[in-house]
This record gives structure tokens, C-alpha cells and sequence, in this order.
């Protein structure tokens, strides 16, 4: 890829609305970024809301971000919506958490009209209800030829849980002759993922204070940078993002080497 001096000129004059302290190298922006959406219920509380309404607020944020992530020129971002540990909250909590989903893949089609966004969903879908499988399934194929940025969308999904799956179905391959045990690396591995094809992030965002990864994107954080912040997901704004960024360009990433 080239440098393309007119497009990104034309981007950052764009951004006029969110000027910001953060000197941002737009050539150089991580490509993919996950965010663990935390602190929802947190400022529920300090409103005096139910919880509930802290993730509706959640949803308003990730909109917001989306958009604005399109905007700058991110190409991936991964969002964890709801874990394979979630189901243990409270089952009122939990509807409402389903419903917002619902509601959120509803509205894909004219929410998104014209905006270039590719949906797609990872995690263990088959266990959710059948009006949420159809949705996940119609929401992907109204946005597969969309070209813009890509957004998954993590719902039941646990880190954990698809190293499982994985190791399962590479098991099978096996079992029935298709690969050999030596042929088990870095890279079939991956393409086991639910991620396969996908960069792995280049940066994980994850607000609310919490400093740990919670079973999210166990396997494809390997090497990502994280960036934690004691800001409640609702209150996560585009300037917080090129804060991220901003962080981001100042690390030296070696990947094991030197
Ligand atoms: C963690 O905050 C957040 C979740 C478990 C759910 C995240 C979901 C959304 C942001 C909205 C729905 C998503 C879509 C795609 C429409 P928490 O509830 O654990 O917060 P707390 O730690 O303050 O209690």
C-alpha cells in the first residue's frame, strides 16, 4: 500500500470536530483494536440506574466508537459483547443484555445504510435464541460486501472455549487422516479461530480500572499492546481512543525479537 497523502490530508481535516492533544501518525494506526466494553454496570449504579440501562448506554458508546473508528481509518475492531461466563449473571441482566443485541442486529441494516460496515459475529452462537441466530446470520450477509471497517461482534464467546473448539475440530482432522499431528502449528491454529483471516489486534483497549483480559481473545493476544483506563465503557469517547493510539505509536513492538 502506498502513501496516500491527499486521502489521509482529507481524513484529518475531517476529524476538525475532535481536535485533540494526541498527535496521531495516521499512516501508522493500529490496524486491528479490541475492546472489552467494561464498567457498565458501574455507571448504572453511580446514576442510580438499574444495570441495564448502563448497557444500553454501552450500546450508544460502541456506535459512537464504530463510527469514529471508521472514520480515522482503523480496519478491524473486535468487541466483547456478552462471555461464555456472562450467563451467570442475573437472568433479568442477562435478557436484557440479549435484548439489546437483538436489538442492535434489528437495526443493522438501516443503522449502517450507507456506512460500508461489515458485520460479523464470533463466539458459540448455536446455544442463543433462534430469532438472535437468524439475526446474526442476516446482519452477515446484508454486510458481507460492504468494504469498510469490520466489526466483531463477540457474543458468547470465551478465549478458552475457542482454544477448545479448535483443539477439537484440528482433533478430528486428525482422527480422520486429513492432517498430520506434525503439521499442527502457530498458523493451523489460528485458522481454526474464529478469527481466521483476521489480523490479530494490534492493540486491546479496556476501561473501567480492571487490568486483565477476562478470557477474551486468549490465543490472538499474543503480541497486542493493552491500554487500560479507570473511564466507564458509556463515558469511552473518541478522544480516549487517540489517547489509546497515541500510547500506541510510542511502544517499540518486538515481538520476541530485539
Ligand atoms: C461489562 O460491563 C459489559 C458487558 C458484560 C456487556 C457489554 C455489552 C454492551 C456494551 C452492550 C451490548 C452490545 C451490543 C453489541 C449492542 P459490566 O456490566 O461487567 O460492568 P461492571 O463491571 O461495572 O458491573
Amino acid at each position: 500500500m502506498g502513501f496516500n497523502f491527499k486521502k489521509i490530508t482529507e481524513k484529518i481535516k475531517n476529524l476538525k470536530n475532535t481536535k485533540s492533544e494526541h498527535e496521531l501518525d495516521y499512516t501508522a494506526l493500529p490496524e486491528h483494536i479490541g475492546f472489552i466494553m467494561d464498567g457498565n454496570g458501574r455507571w448504572a449504579a453511580r446514576r442510580g440506574l438499574p444495570r441495564s440501562a448502563g448497557h444500553k448506554a454501552g450500546a450508544e458508546a460502541l456506535r459512537r466508537i464504530t463510527e469514529f473508528c471508521d472514520k480515522i481509518g482503523i480496519k478491524i475492531i473486535t468487541v466483547y459483547a456478552f462471555s461464555t461466563e456472562n450467563w451467570k449473571r442475573p437472568q433479568k441482566e442477562v435478557k436484557a443484555l440479549m435484548g439489546l443485541l437483538s436489538q442492535y442486529l434489528g437495526d443493522a441494516e438501516r443503522e449502517l445504510a450507507g456506512k460500508n460496515i461489515v458485520i460479523k459475529v464470533i463466539g458459540d452462537i448455536t446455544t442463543l435464541s433462534q430469532k438472535i441466530q437468524q439475526q446474526v446470520i442476516e446482519t452477515e450477509r446484508l454486510t458481507q460486501n460492504n468494504t469498510g471497517l469490520l466489526l466483531n461482534i463477540a457474543i458468547n464467546y470465551g478465549g478458552r472455549d475457542e482454544i477448545i473448539h479448535a483443539v477439537k475440530q484440528i482433533a478430528k482432522e486428525v482422527q480422520a487422516d486429513r492432517i498430520a499431528v506434525e503439521d499442527i502449528d502457530d498458523q493451523l491454529m489460528s485458522q481454526h479461530m474464529y478469527t481466521r483471516g483476521i489480523k490479530d489486534p494490534d492493540l486491546i483497549i479496556r476501561p473501567s480500572g480492571e487490568l486483565r483480559l477476562s478470557n477474551f481473545l486468549l490465543w490472538q493476544s499474543a503480541y497486542s499492546e493493552f491500554w487500560f483506563a479507570k473511564i466507564y465503557w458509556p463515558d469511552f469517547n473518541s478522544q480516549h481512543l487517540l489517547a489509546a493510539i497515541s500510547d500506541y505509536q510510542k511502544r517499540t513492538r518486538r515481538f520476541g525479537g530485539i
